[in-house]
Order: C-alpha cells, then structure tokens, then sequence
C-alpha cells in the first residue's frame, strides 16, 4: 500500500488548488478522480471561457448557514492573488460585467494552468479511479478499484451534485456524513425556475424573450437580465434569485428598472390619446410581452379612453409582477448546489473537519454557495488553498 501525506479525491477547481498548495509545501500529495480528465467542470464554464473570478468578490456574495464562515479563506486567497496567477501563466482575460473576469481563449487554459502548477508541485494526479472504501484508525485508508492507498490527511472535494450527467455526485456529502459531520440539505442553486397554471400559460409562447429587470425574493435583489423559457423563467437575475427562494415563496420581477411606470403610463395618455395600449408597452417592453401584459391587463381600447386607475394598476404590476414559482429545473440545471457538508462541522480557517482529525472538505460540496458571477470558482481557490496550506 503506498503512503502519502495527502489524497485529495476529486481533481476539479477545489481539489487541483489544495493539491497544487499542498505540493507547493512540500507534502506528497495524491490526487485522485473518478473520471477520464480533471476539471470537467471547469472546462464547461462561463459558456467554455471560464468565468475564473470577480473582481468584486467578499463574503457578502455567499450564502450559507453561517454567513460568516467563508469571509477566512476568502481573505487568505482573495481574487486578486488567482488573477496574479493567471497573469503569471499569461492567460489573457477581460471584464465581462460586473467584476466578471472571463478567459479571452478558453477555459481549457485554466485547466492547463493547473495542471502545470500541480505537476511543478510535484502531484500525483490518478483518473479513472473509483474509491470504493475509505476507512480511518491512525491515518486514513483509502480504498480503489486501481488498489489501496494510506494518507495521514483526506482531503474531500468532489464537488455538488449539479449536472449529475458530467459526473457530479453526492460522495462528499456521503462520506461526511459517514465521519458524523451533519449536512446542510443540499438542492439546486443558480436554477431556472418553473411555473404552472396562468403564468406558465403566459411565459410559454414567450419563450427566447429577453429583458433587463430587478428579480426579488425577501431581501435580495438582483439588477440582471431575464430571459422566458418553455418551463418558465431563467437568465442571470432569476438564477441569482432562485438560490434565495423556497417552495411556497413568490418572487418580484421589475419589469422597468429606474423607471415610473405608472408616471409614463399616464404622460402616454396625455401625449399620444390615440395610441393602442399594447402600442406604448412596446416603446417600453419587448414587443411579444407588451402584447401579452396589454391583452391580460388592458381594456381593448385606445390609451386616451383607458382609466387612470387601470393605467396605475398596470404601472404597478410592471414594478412589481409578483410570481410564485412551482418549483426549479433541479440539479440536472442547476450551476451549482446549495447546503452541503454543515460549516458548523469546519474551521472557517484551514476548512479540517473540527471532530476528525486530518479530514477536510473544501469547494462546493461546503455549505458555501457564491452568486453567478465567478463566485464559486473563488470559493473552490479560496478554501482548496486553505486546505492545502494547513494539511
Ligand atoms: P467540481 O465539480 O469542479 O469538481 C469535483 C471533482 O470531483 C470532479 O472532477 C469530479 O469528477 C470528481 N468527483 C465527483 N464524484 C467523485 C467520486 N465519487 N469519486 C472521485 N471523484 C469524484 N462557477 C464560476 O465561478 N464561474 C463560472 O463561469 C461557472 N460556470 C458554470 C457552468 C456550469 C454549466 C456549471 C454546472 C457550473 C458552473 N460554475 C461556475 C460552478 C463551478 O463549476 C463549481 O462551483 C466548481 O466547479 C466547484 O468546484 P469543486 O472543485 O468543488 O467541484
């Protein structure tokens, strides 16, 4: 059986950066995945040009149950050390939106890059291998289709359960809750939301239209684009959004960011009487769904014949269209998974499990869950390298 210091399982963003820190430190370090390549997920990323960081990344972009867990390793390994790293590897990359840094090539440069950094580090990264048992006395044992392995430290980073088609499973989660560590429920984040009955009636034929809104659920708010779809609604806004919801909640749409819509409504009527309803929406909205909102929410009639009130009613609506969604397109759409292994179980600092010691679990298989925008991947950099500093 060979002896290492260190088996990372899972050779995806979190687990590449510990083994990479790890090596970097002199450990020998094995790092073990289940599929053909390393960062699968990297590799589909940001539509194939990995959205690697955000500029304007902190803790507040993260949900969890303690919301003060991931502001540590994000404070060790912040986004402007990964940028320095990128750099360093000559990748070029730009700002998308909103902080958003995105690879001008491909993601695969990301992966490249990695692989270099843990290849110079010295890591021994085995694919295709299935862990079939771990156990634990004095060091850990972990067992393998490809034979059997000893490490005084385990390093759990397999990820969520997000497209279970690529790969993703619930190991992690498994074997954290084998070592007694609770779980946070995970389910699916970063998800287009569906709708039934009326508002499904309503989107379907909608389906391809896009607009900037303000996408609300409680207290979060999320001035992005929408986009309908067959099932319902999706793009940045309602992805950031349904991280927020619970089945039951509704949702608030502004369908006019910055704008009165009731105030515009009413100048219409002074200025241009004789204009149909469904004619003014267009000025304001994409024309297929100001033809929608005008048949459900307009008499049929000229906007100088039309009421104050039904204008003020529609104005409001257009401001606050509030939906309750049936459910989400579940983890088989979902960009990332929320809950996962119970912060209360890990040091916010080296991410060691506080009762086991020697075990770690790092990236999104923690109940650490960052906004879309390159949030996530720093959570993987930012705890793999906590982990990979300490084990
Ligand atoms: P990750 O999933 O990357 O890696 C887990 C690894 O463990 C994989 O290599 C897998 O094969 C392996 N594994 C799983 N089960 C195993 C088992 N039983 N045995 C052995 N190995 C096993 N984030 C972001 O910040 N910017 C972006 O642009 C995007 N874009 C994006 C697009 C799409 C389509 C998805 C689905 C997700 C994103 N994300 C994202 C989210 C991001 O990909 C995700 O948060 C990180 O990859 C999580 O990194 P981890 O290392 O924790 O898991």
């Amino acid at each position: 059986m060979t002896h290492f210091d260190i088996v990372v399982i899972g050779a995806g963003a979190a687990g590449m950066f510990a083994a990479m820190r790890a090596g970097q430190r002199g450990r020998r370090v094995l790092l073990l995945d289940h599929a053909e390549e390393p960062g699968k997920k990297i590799l589909i990323s940001g539509g194939g040009r990995c959205n690697f960081t955000n500029l304007g990344c902190a803790p507040d972009r993260f949900l969890s149950g303690n919301r003060h867990f991931a502001r540590s390793a994000l404070a060790r390994y912040t986004q402007h050390d990964f940028i320095a790293l990128v750099r360093k590897h000559r990748i070029a990359f730009h700002e998308k939106t909103l902080g958003q840094l995105f690879c001008d090539g491909s993601a695969r440069q990301v992966v490249a890059m990695l692989l270099a950094e843990c290849g110079a580090a010295g890591v021994d990264l085995r694919l295709r291998h299935r862990v079939t048992e771990i156990s634990r006395s004095d060091r850990f044992t972990i067992a393998t289709d490809h034979g059997a392995f000893t490490a005084d430290s385990l390093v759990l980073a397999t990820g969520g359960l997000s497209i279970p088609k690529m790969g993703a499973t619930g190991f992690t989660h498994d074997i954290a809750r084998r070592f007694g560590l609770p779980l946070a429920e995970p389910r699916p984040g970063l998800v287009p939301l569906t709708f039934a009955g009326e508002a499904l009636d309503l989107m379907r034929p909608l389906a391809g239209v896009a607009l900037p809104v303000i996408a609300r659920c409680g207290k979060a708010a999320f001035p992005e684009a929408m986009l309908f779809t067959h099932r319902g609604l999706s793009g940045p806004a309602v992805l950031q959004v349904s991280s927020y919801w619970r089945e039951g909640e509704a949702i608030t749409l502004d369908l006019l960011p910055d704008r009165d819509a009731a105030a515009l409504l009413l100048a219409a009527k002074r200025t241009r009487p004789k204009a149909e309803g469904r004619t003014i929406l267009a000025d304001l909205l994409p024309q297929r769904l100001a033809q929608s909102l005008a048949a459900l929410h307009l008499p049929p009639r000229v906007i100088g014949e039309t009421g104050d009130a039904d204008l003020r009613r529609l104005g409001a609506l257009l401001k606050a269209w509030t939906l309750t969604p049936a459910g989400t397109e579940g983890h088989a759409k979902a960009e990332v998974t929320l809950g996962g292994v119970d912060t209360a179980a890990l040091s916010s600092q080296t991410m060691v499990a506080k009762n086991v010691p020697g075990l770690f679990v790092i990236g999104e298989a923690v109940d650490v869950t960052g906004w879309l925008g390159g949030y996530n991947f720093q959570w993987a950099w930012s705890s793999g390298w906590a982990a990979g500093e300490a084990a």
